[in-house]
Order: structure tokens, then C-alpha cells, then sequence
């Protein structure tokens, strides 16, 4: 019988291994915390649930999804409920309340949200809505549309019941008050360790769902929008293959379309990890990427994750068979002077 995922891997990985030669440097994994190479990746009933998220606070995105998809709930609730407790986290600097004003002072979110059927909905530039995931479930449920922007998101949400509030707290406002005395635009690499929220979850009936949700980069340009309400770029969940999300730098995500094509690899047999490092892979081939960072997640209908990243320092939880744990990415590139 053809066996179509055999055939396709071995025509696939052929293509993975061209697409490594002449990287400056494969890397090792870096210390502390558990690799995905060396974790459980497989659940071993197919519908066991699992949620995983982005950075660290996707261990609190987790918890919350996973006490909901216990209790039969759907992946779609959990993902939606899963990243708003980050959204409300005034603490947080890159997501929801608290998230980095762009460079005139003004807070903007984008945010996207996609079902195991297909549907998705999604919010960009819109400004005093703490929760845009809601927003972006919204338009998905209840409009004709994909995706609202600025004044239009803000009048659909005021409509429908969300309230407007002041979401620059005294903390980002004084950072903000600090950067203006020099206006240096730089987005770094792992600046803070913590960036937009992205998460895929699977639920008891085997139905795969995403979201992701951001502030976006700080200080940006009035009006730039980045990957994080993109179908397809931030997130893409194609129910009979798994899903697949992203952080980091939008500009070259949006470019390569990173989470459809990830999506796509593993249909045509690549493993979650395979896939991911194909999407850095891209990026590495016709970017500057030395001063950013970009991390792939993705999470195949069996139930198989893994992720890989541009650079060292990100990482993401898993909640699956009753843990709920931190792992760090592997990477492309491992920088010279750390080798010493
Ligand atoms: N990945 C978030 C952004 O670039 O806005």
C-alpha cells in the first residue's frame, strides 16, 4: 500500500538536510531546563489532551486550558481562556494590560484565534480592549469577517459588551518616559524573555485549536502591526494534520509565513520539530537574523510537539499526562563568543 507520510518524509527530510548545509553553526541546547529532544513528545492515547504556549507564562495559559479541556471542554474554549489570564497580567509587558506602548505612548494588541473546523477570527491595532483574544472569538462566532482593525475592532468591541480602559499601567508609562530620552528603536534578541503569547491545544474529542495574542514589539511605529493576528503567520490549525504557532520578531514570520508552511511540512510527514526548524530555516537563508529571534512551536494530531528557535533563550510549557513543564528550544545559531 503506498504509504504516503514514508514517502513524503524521505523526499522531505532530503530537502530539511540541503537546507542545513552552511549554517554558521548548529547548536547544542543550552543549560537548566529539559530540551524537546529529550522529553516524552508523544501522548500515548490519542486523545489525551495537551495545551502548550509560548514562554513562561504559557505554564499559567496551561493550567487554565488544561483544568477546561479535563473537564471535556473544547480546544477552542481553552485556548481562548488559556491566554487570557496573560492578557490580564498587568505585570506583563508584552501582551494585554501592561504591554509596551509603540512609540508615541498609545498601547495597540493584536490577536488571532483558530478552530479545529477551519474558522478564524482575528483583531489588529485595536486600542483600550484588554482582552483582543475575545474580540478575535468574536468576529470568528458571531460576523462574516476574518479579521477588524483600529477604530472598527474598538466600535465591535464597545458593542458587544467589552469595556474600554486605560491599559498603559505606571510602569510601562515610566519605561516609555525613559525610552523617549533617546528614541533608540532596536528590537533585541530575548530582551525581556517574555513575548507574545501563543498556544495550541488538543481536546478529549481529538480537536486541535490555536490563539495568540500580543502587544507586539515595543515602541514600534503608530499603526505597525505585526504577525500576531496574520492567519498563517502567527498561527495556523488545520484539524487532520495539528497546528503550529509562533513568537518573536513579526516582520520575518509574516514574510515566510511560518506557521502554515509548518503546518504543511508536517503533512507532508515532517515531525513537529522537523517542521519548525524548516520555517527557522527560511528565515535564516534570506534574513539578517543575527539580532533577532524567532520561535516555532507545533503539535501534530497524534499528539507530537516540538519547536525550534532562531536563537538560544526561548522556550515554552507543556501540559500534558498530568505535567505541566518548561522546555528550552533548540536553536540555530550558538553565538561564538559564548563557546569560551
Ligand atoms: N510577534 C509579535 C510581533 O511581532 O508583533
Amino acid at each position: 500500500m503506498f504509504n504516503r507520510r514514508n514517502f513524503l518524509s524521505k523526499s522531505l527530510l532530503a530537502s530539511l538536510s540541503i537546507g542545513v548545509v552552511g549554517c554558521q553553526s548548529e547548536t547544542t541546547n543550552h543549560e537548566e531546563l529539559p530540551t524537546s529532544q529529550n522529553v516524552s513528545k508523544q501522548s500515548s492515547t490519542p486523545n489525551k489532551p495537551i495545551s502548550i504556549a509560548t514562554w513562561t507564562h504559557g505554564k499559567e495559559a496551561n493550567e487554565v486550558a488544561m483544568k477546561i479541556l479535563l473537564e471535556k471542554g473544547k480546544a477552542i474554549d481553552a485556548v481562548e481562556q488559556g491566554v487570557r489570564i496573560v492578557e490580564a497580567d498587568p505585570k506583563g509587558t508584552s501582551v494585554g494590560i501592561g504591554g509596551t506602548p509603540d512609540r508615541d505612548g498609545h498601547v495597540t494588541l493584536d490577536a488571532c484565534i483558530m478552530d479545529e473546523k477551519g474558522n478564524a477570527g482575528a483583531v489588529c491595532f485595536l486600542e483600550g480592549i484588554k482582552h483582543p483574544i475575545s474580540v478575535a472569538r468574536k468576529i470568528m462566532d458571531e460576523t462574516p469577517h476574518v479579521m477588524l482593525a483600529g477604530e472598527g475592532a474598538l466600535q465591535f468591541a464597545l458593542e458587544n459588551g467589552f469595556e474600554k480602559e486605560n491599559l498603559l499601567t505606571d510602569f510601562s508609562d515610566k519605561a516609555w518616559n525613559k525610552w523617549l530620552k533617546k528614541k533608540k528603536y532596536s528590537p533585541k534578541v530575548n530582551s525581556e524573555n517574555h513575548d507574545t503569547i501563543s498556544q495550541i491545544a488538543i481536546d478529549l474529542e481529538g480537536n486541535i485549536s490555536g490563539s495568540c495574542t500580543t502587544s507586539g514589539l515595543g515602541y514600534k511605529m503608530r499603526g505597525r502591526v505585526g504577525d500576531s493576528p496574520i492567519i498563517g503567520a502567527s498561527l495556523f490549525v488545520d484539524n487532520e494534520v495539528g497546528a503550529a504557532c509562533a513568537t518573536g520578531l513579526g516582520e520575518v514570520v509574516m514574510k515566510t509565513l511560518g506557521s502554515f508552511l509548518i503546518v504543511e511540512l508536517m503533512r507532508n510527514g515532517a515531525t513537529p520539530e522537523e517542521a519548525c526548524k524548516e520555517a527557522v530555516m527560511r528565515i535564516i537563508k534570506k534574513y539578517d537574523w543575527k539580532e533577532l529571534q524567532v520561535g516555532y512551536l507545533a503539535v501534530n494530531k497524534a499528539g507530537e510537539y516540538g519547536a525550534y528557535a532562531v536563537q538560544k533563550g526561548f522556550n515554552y510549557a507543556v501540559h500534558v499526562d498530568g505535567e505541566n513543564k518548561l522546555i528550552n528550544a533548540p536553536y540555530f545559531y550558538k553565538n561564538p563568543k559564548e563557546e569560551n
